[in-house]
């Protein structure tokens, strides 16, 4: 009771002490940080005394709940779409809409919807391949010079839209090895996220930098930041800043980041951040030069 002063503690105690036997309980403890414990309290008849082995489980608790997390917020992305195909499906079967109607006015809410719901299955359906570790990397040359212009092009729609300013500062050649397909992933993610989270009329500037160690790789824009408190957290799966100031069309799933943090170890390199709110981000992607990535000229 000196060590561990909890009265449940000390309930198992007394009762193993009284029933002469085996008892087990499990509770939140309550000390610097919660831990959630495990008790076994064992009867030793020849001493006549009560032996307790208490097992920590803080991690896997800690797993369980984040899991439970994961599939809450997974159902709800599935189900929010979902509700208005079946509303619609309902409204035409007994005839209060028309075709016509289906046609102008839910067609392009309902294809967002699809869009949104697609990109959340295949975004799960990567980050658990991604867990299950069946991913295998393609090693090859590339240009991150291509890659990087290729990926501002696609997004060229959603940057007139917005009149952003964008900046590239990348030598025309730069080397590297990677998994093309899985570096377009982990580039394309953090631009899009620069793209979405930067207020019209901002700027994104995106350069390669290269010392005797490393090449790296930034993207920075002048967005409205994230908040110094959340920053450990943006590279967990579903984690989105606040719900409220996720983009207007919808499309946030919450996984980029998680998935772009996989990709990146999985090829040996590191990804950093900094970011200041109403300021503006920095993603910094080093590449070692001794590991995949390497230059030639
Ligand atoms: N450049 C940025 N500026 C400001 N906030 C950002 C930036 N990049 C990421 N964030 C914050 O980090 C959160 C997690 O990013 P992540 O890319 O994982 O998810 P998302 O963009 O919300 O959804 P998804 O990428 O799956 O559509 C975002 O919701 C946002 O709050
Ligand atoms: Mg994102």
């Amino acid at each position: 009771m000196e060590l561990i002063p909890d009265y449940e503690i000390d309930d198992l105690f007394k009762k193993t002490l009284e029933n002469k036997n085996y008892n087990k309980i499990s509770l939140n403890f309550w000390g610097k940080e919660k831990k959630y414990l495990e008790i076994e309290a064992f009867y030793i008849k020849e001493n006549k005394e009560v032996m307790l082995i208490v097992n920590d489980y803080t991690p896997l608790n800690r797993m369980e709940e984040n899991f439970k997390e994961f599939l809450g917020n997974a159902s709800h992305e599935l189900r929010t779409p979902l509700t208005s195909i079946q509303i619609l499906i309902d409204l035409f079967s007994e005839r209060k809409i028309t075709l016509e109607e289906i046609y102008n006015e839910f067609f392009p809410h309902l294809r967002k919807e699809v869009e949104r719901m697609s990109k959340l299955v295949s975004n799960l359906l990567n980050l658990s391949r991604l867990e299950a570790g069946v991913i295998e990397l393609q090693l090859k040359d590339v240009n991150l010079n291509e890659i990087v212009f290729d990926i501002v092009e696609r997004l060229t729609p959603h940057i007139s839209k917005k009149n952003l300013n964008v900046t590239l500062k990348i030598p025309e050649r730069v080397v590297i090895t990677a998994d093309p397909q899985h570096l377009d992933t982990i580039i394309f993610n953090i631009v899009e996220n620069a793209v979405k989270y930067t207020p019209p009329a901002g700027s994104i500037d995106i350069g390669v930098e290269e010392n005797v160690n490393n090449i790296s790789l930034w993207i920075k824009d002048t967005g409205i930041g994230i908040p110094e408190k959340d920053l450990p957290r943006i590279f967990d799966r579903f984690y989105r800043v606040s719900k409220s100031r996720t983009n207007e069309d919808g499309f946030s799933t919450g996984l980029g980041l998680s998935i772009v943090k996989k990709l990146v170890e999985r090829h040996g390199w590191e990804i950093k951040v900094e970011s200041e709110v109403n300021k503006g981000t920095k993603f910094e992607i080093i590449i070692p030069k001794g590991k995949d990535g390497k230059r030639s000229d």
